[in-house]
């Protein structure tokens, strides 16, 4: 099974063209620079590569996948820990209306439960939230325990993009497919590597 998944990784680096490379550069692993962008494939739309090697746990990193904006963010255990607490407070807390891989329905929405990859683009009519991952209170919610605001019309989520009851979006934040390829590297765009079944 090993061998498996290990070749269909090699398969994928070797042949596959991937878009957009954020964040730091690569490790200088030769054939992870395969994965590096062709314009070609970056205007056809395709997977992009996100590095997340350099970043610390309750940051944010921003990957461009399709002119969207990708928000990869490394939750904290304090933030992870106020999910199950607010699900009262929330139009689709179990993401059964809401857009995600199977993989990410749950209450985490992601596939490492520290680690969200999501669409950073609001549900209602499309402005990007902003990230508010402090918890502590804002202006907009006194209660506030960590997540993400639309200033548009005032639209709130919680750190794993679900929607506040009272907010104009009606559905969480998009999770978009995404794999990993080791540790460090991810592909949005696709969910499972060449090969994988
Ligand atoms: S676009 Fe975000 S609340 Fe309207």
């Amino acid at each position: 099974m090993t061998d498996k998944v290990n070749e269909s990784r090699r398969n994928l680096l070797i042949s596959t063209s991937i878009v957009g490379v954020v964040g730091a550069a690569f490790a200088a692993v030769p054939f992870i620079k395969s994965w590096m962008p062709s314009e070609r494939a970056k205007s056809a739309g395709g997977p992009v590569g996100a590095d997340i090697s350099k970043l610390d746990m309750g940051q944010k990193l921003d990957v461009s996948w399709r002119g969207q904006p990708i928000f990869i963010v490394k939750r904290e255990e304090k933030q992870l820990a106020t999910l199950p607490g607010i699900k009262d407070r929330l139009k689709d807390p179990d993401s059964e209306n809401s857009i995600q891989p199977e993989f990410a329905k749950n209450l985490h929405r992601s596939q490492k439960e520290e680690l969200l990859v999501m669409v950073g683009i609001c549900t209602h009519l499309g402005c990007s939230p902003k990230f508010y991952p402090e918890i502590v209170p804002q202006v907009f919610d006194s209660q506030w325990r960590g997540g993400f605001y639309c200033p548009c019309h005032n639209s709130k989520f919680d750190i794993s993009g679900r929607v506040y009851s009272g907010s104009p979006a009606g559905t969480n934040l998009v999770i978009p497919p995404y794999v990993f390829v080791d540790e460090n590297n991810l592909i949005i765009g696709i969910d499972k590597l060449e090969g994988e079944a």
